[in-house]
């Protein structure tokens, strides 16, 4: 096969981050992404329905025109859940059109200080979620520090989610970014109200990438890569095409010198090689048939939208992505999977 064509895909998990980096972000973005769930992780975070439409004016203003005849690219915006969200703040993020709500434990990622320490307290908010039918998506990880790192997210899913999920049958959840075996069982054994994204990296790559060799600090983000037992869990579940499992690239800009720290941040900025890094695991797992599904149709369906109706068209053509891009600000970004060879291209 030389040539694949899909429905346009759309990007359900991503950091667009803010100010002149959206110059960057979005064009990477909407280059073959119809619609992207943008995270709300700014400084300070996006909390409420007015933030985030004004935060929405600004990627717009960001976004590449549209070539004639063809739909403008559409983010879809969430608000971050604090200690001092209410049930207020819910209501009108819905009435504003806001797609989901996303949890973070306090302190378990990249600018997540501001958020909840004991999740507990936010079942009022999650009832009212429930009751206007706004998503929640969740980072699952939990952050005590005698927790190892590695353990995080089977430790959250047990300790957490299996009862908020009992607790809220009729909320929709997503947990995001899945990294483990553990995770895919939650998953595979909840009800349909309850999905989970996966990225590029956790899908090609386990621990030994990231460690083996000399630290790799482009390939770390959180939840950090696990071991290859569980890397094989995430890949059985792409390969079994079930509905509940989607894409979400998590592509999380941060400039080279911070990724390339005494202290570097977590985040792989994947969005310039996005679709096509899902090719070729996909090809690599024969399966190229189902990437369509996991790309273009099943996310649409879990948040009842509509099904994109364009398309877009992968050629077989051998191609490096860039060593390195640089921001608008000067700085230069190391993208996700720099200098390595990609066989799928996007037409
Ligand atoms: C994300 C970021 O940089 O905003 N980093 C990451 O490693 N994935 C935050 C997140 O999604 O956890
Ligand atoms: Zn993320």
């Amino acid at each position: 096969m030389n040539e694949l064509t899909i429905l346009k895909p759309d990007d359900w998990h991503l950091h667009f981050r803010d100010g002149d980096l959206l110059q960057e972000t979005v064009p990477a973005t909407a280059r073959c992404f119809a619609r992207a769930i943008v995270m709300p992780n700014l400084v300070p975070p996006v909390t409420n329905a007015e933030m985030a439409l004004n935060y929405k004016k600004r990627i717009l203003a960001a976004s590449p025109t549209p070539a004639a005849e063809t739909e403008p690219f559409s983010p879809l915006m969430t608000i971050y859940l604090t200690n001092t969200t209410s049930v207020e703040d819910i209501k009108s993020a819905k009435q504003a059109g806001i797609t989901a709500a996303k949890f973070y434990p306090a302190g378990a990622t990249t600018n997540s200080d501001a958020a909840v320490s004991q999740i507990d307290s936010l079942y009022p908010i999650f009832e009212a979620m429930a009751k206007h039918s706004l998503p929640l998506l969740i980072h699952g990880e939990v952050t005590d520090n005698d927790i190892d790192i590695f353990d995080r997210e089977a430790i959250f899913i047990d300790r957490n989610l299996t009862k908020l999920a009992r607790n809220f049958p009729e909320l929709k959840i997503v947990l995001e970014h899945i990294t483990t075996r553990e995770a895919v069982d939650f998953i595979n054994e909840s009800s349909s109200n309850i999905a989970a994204t996966i990225t590029p990296q956790h899908l090609l790559f386990n621990r030994n990438d990231l460690l083996v060799g000399g630290i790799k600090p482009h390939n770390f983000c959180l939840p950090i890569l696990k071991r290859d037992i569980h890397q094989q869990a995430l890949r059985k579940a792409v390969i079994s095409g079930s509905k509940k499992f989607f894409l979400g690239t998590d592509s999380a800009p941060h400039a080279k010198h911070r990724k390339e720290s005494a202290c570097g941040c977590a985040g792989c900025y994947s969005a310039w090689s996005a679709i096509e890094l899902y090719a070729e695991i996909f090809e690599e797992l024969s399966i190229l048939s189902k990437l369509e599904a996991f790309a273009s149709t099943h996310g649409a369906d879990f948040y009842q939208l509509p099904r994109n109706t364009e398309t877009i068209t992968l050629i077989k053509k051998d191609w490096s992505v860039p060593e390195e891009i640089a921001l608008p600000d000067g700085n230069p970004i190391v993208p996700f999977y720099a200098g390595q060879s990609l066989s799928w291209q996007l037409k």
